[in-house]
């Protein structure tokens, strides 16, 4: 059942001098930023699979996690398996990150209790031969399982797991997906809404720091669109370039924390048909204050930029996403971790003024919060049952396109032609729906172009 909206709005002020009217901080919006057990969003992001940290920091020790306020151990036995575990000894508490890694399973440090992967109790060695104890308990412990270079963990109740989202990219013929994680120092939610507010890219990132290259610049023309019956979002951004040329970038965020990132290092100089996601990424909330971003780089001939030496533990090669070397540094170049950070740990919702290039982010909670409630069934993923865990690659609309549309053409207004051109690309790339895999692709390329060709 909905539940009334408790949410104050903002004060309007205006006048100057006016600080003594606006001390006030509210709350935050608790319905969407809090994430522990038993919390609105907390159980819906618990619904999905979520990545907690990389193979690569999984070796001879135990691995300290906090995930949505629940601390955890991670650590991969003897023989190659995985285990998320509660981080605290079922017998009496003391932290597993001291445990001892075994040929199967892991040892706590304490008095020697031996857990496998799943939880269960296989050793009580300090206890008497023919103690029952170890079969009358199991260990904490969550599914999990690895896949290119990052472990994932299901967090919600065990009848509800989700099949693994795959995504069309991953497994594309020359594309390699190069796992990277890092620290977000604020609430998921403003980190999560910033992948629909293309808008910053033109101060934040390019104007006033310069991270991305000078075509990001250009002030866009951005639309927003729920998508998938509200399980998504998608904005489509348009920028007008030099030569006739015009930038559509789509990105798709999926409920509730997962985005799909284009290029920042085209140029806009040369023409582009449907480019790829370059980074495929989760925000998963640590606690309500704290995240980390852990996700892909995709690297292959067809994207240009970056290092792949740049991605990995603590690093990612996209500009402003990490912490700078020192406060001044910070204050001199900032970033997207500085912006947001910044924003307060938990952005205080009711004392923004949004704007027109704000639809995204207001979009954005909107759907989420109506998936929160219940009121998307699409936004629920399905229970996996009796069907394979990895189940058909789902399709991303994130992609990039530079196409030749000359200015004004047909005598129209350039902001409105933006604004056309864009809708017809979106038209394409949800219709490419209706194909699979490289037929997909060569569908939805072959008619971008078409497209083009009709404004020539
Ligand atoms: S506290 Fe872990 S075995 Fe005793
Ligand atoms: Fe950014």
């Amino acid at each position: 059942m909905a539940r009334s909206d408790p949410r104050p709005t903002a004060p309007v002020v205006n006048r100057p001098y006016s600080a003594y009217f606006q001390r006030e901080v509210p709350r935050e919006d608790e319905e969407l930023t809090h994430v522990g057990p038993g919390t609105p969003a907390g159980e819906y992001l618990r619904r999905f699979w979520q990545p907690v940290c990389l193979s690569e920091q999984l070796k001879d020790l135990p691995l300290a996690i906090s995930i949505m306020g629940e601390a955890l151990v991670a650590f991969r036995d003897g023989e190659g398996r995985v285990g998320v575990l509660l981080r605290h000894c079922c017998h009496r508490g003391t932290s597993l990150e001291y445990g001892m890694v075994q040929p199967r399973g892991i040892r706590c440090c304490y008095h020697g209790w031996l857990f496998d992967v799943d939880g269960r109790i296989l050793e009580t060695p300090g206890e008497p031969a023919d103690s029952k104890l170890k079969d009358a308990l199991c260990h904490g412990a969550y599914p999990c399982l690895e896949y290119k270079g990052i472990v994932f963990t299901y967090l919600g109740a065990p009848d509800l797991m989700p099949q693994f989202p795959v995504h069309d990219v991953y497994e594309e013929p020359g594309v390699e997906c190069v796992p990277f994680i890092h620290k977000v120092d604020n609430n998921w939610v403003q980190t999560e809404e910033n992948n629909l507010d293309p808008v910053h890219s033109t101060f934040l990132h390019s104007r006033l720091s310069p991270h991305f290259v000078p075509t990001f610049t250009r002030v866009p023309r951005i639309d927003w669109q729920e998508v998938g019956a509200g399980a998504g979002v998608i904005y489509s951004c348009k920028r007008r370039l030099e030569n006739d040329l015009m930038w559509v970038r789509m990105l798709h965020v999926f409920l509730p924390n997962e985005s799909h990132v284009g290029t920042v290092w085209d140029d806009g100089t040369k023409r582009l048909y449907f480019q790829r996601a370059l980074y495929s990424r989760w925000i998963v909330p640590v606690d309500n204050e704290h995240s980390v971003y852990v996700g892909w780089r995709h690297f292959g001939a067809q994207f240009p930029g970056g290092d792949r030496a740049l991605c990995g533990i603590e690093k990612i090669d996209m500009e402003g996403q990490t912490a700078r070397d020192s406060y001044e540094e910070a204050q001199r170049h900032p970033g997207d971790y500085e912006a947001q950070s910044a924003q307060r740990k938990i952005a205080r919702h009711a004392l923004e003024h949004l704007g027109r290039t704000d639809g995204g982010v207001a979009l954005f909670r909107r759907t989420l919060r109506k998936a929160i409630r219940g009121q998307s069934p699409a936004a629920l993923p399905k229970p996996a049952g009796n069907r394979p865990l990895f189940g058909k690659p789902t399709n991303l609309y994130t992609e990039d396109s530079v196409l030749r549309i000359p200015v004004g053409h047909g005598g129209k207004n350039d902001w409105d032609l933006m604004g056309e051109v864009g809708d017809r690309v979106t038209e394409i790339v949800i219709a490419g729906d209706r194909y699979e895999g490289p037929e997909r692709i060569a569908t939805i390329t072959r008619q971008i172009k078409e497209l083009e060709r009709q404004y020539q």
